[in-house]
């Protein structure tokens, strides 16, 4: 895949998905998530887990939690080599949109990440709070993001717009 848009599909995370998107993790993380997160986060009835797949390949994933009016963005990572391609934004945005009726979207987010920052700003989330130290590696601060999702208009019995 090396065009600038990319032009794969979302679809759900699988089994099958987890080396692929684990070997994403390592490369995205200085503290990534274990196998066993990975897993546990297939099985959880309020998750959402999804991956940016193209020819069967997969090169980035998004993980959220649904509870009840709340959609909180646990995961997002793109494969180094395939940024910049738009991925990342389309995990977002089918993510927010499958889950059209709940009322508001959050998430953490590095102090130092302006990737990540400016991608969350792109879709609306706002800086909402400070966590000081909240990540154990370097005790950098977590920004805390949020976004009012507006009232859907229609809705189909799967709660998708
Ligand atoms: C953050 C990340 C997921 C973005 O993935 P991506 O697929 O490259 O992002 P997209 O191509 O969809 O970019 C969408 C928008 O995000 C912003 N953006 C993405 N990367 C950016 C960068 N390096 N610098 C500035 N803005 C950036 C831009 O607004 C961009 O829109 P534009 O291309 O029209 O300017 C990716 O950089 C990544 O995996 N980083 C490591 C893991 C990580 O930090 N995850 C987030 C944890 S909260």
């Amino acid at each position: 895949m090396n065009s600038r848009a990319a032009t794969g599909i979302v679809r759900r995370m699988m089994p099958d998905d987890l080396n692929r998107v684990l070997e994403i993790e390592n490369l995205s993380f200085s503290m990534p998530w274990s196998r066993a997160g990975f897993e546990a986060e297939l099985a959880k009835p309020y998750g959402r887990s999804l991956v940016f797949a193209e020819d069967g390949r997969v090169f980035g994933y998004l993980i959220a939690w649904r509870v009840e009016e709340d959609l909180h963005i646990a995961n997002l990572a793109v494969h180094p080599e395939h940024r910049r391609q738009g991925i990342a934004e389309k995990l977002l945005r089918h993510c927010l949109e499958a889950d059209g009726d709940a009322a508001w979207a959050g998430l953490e987010v590095r102090v130092s990440n302006a990737a990540a920052l400016t991608l969350y700003r792109k879709f609306g989330f706002c800086p909402t709070s400070l966590r000081r130290a909240y990540y154990s590696d370097n005790r950098e601060d977590a920004v805390i993001m949020t976004k009012d999702l507006p009232p859907p208009i229609t809705r189909n019995p799967n709660g998708v717009v």
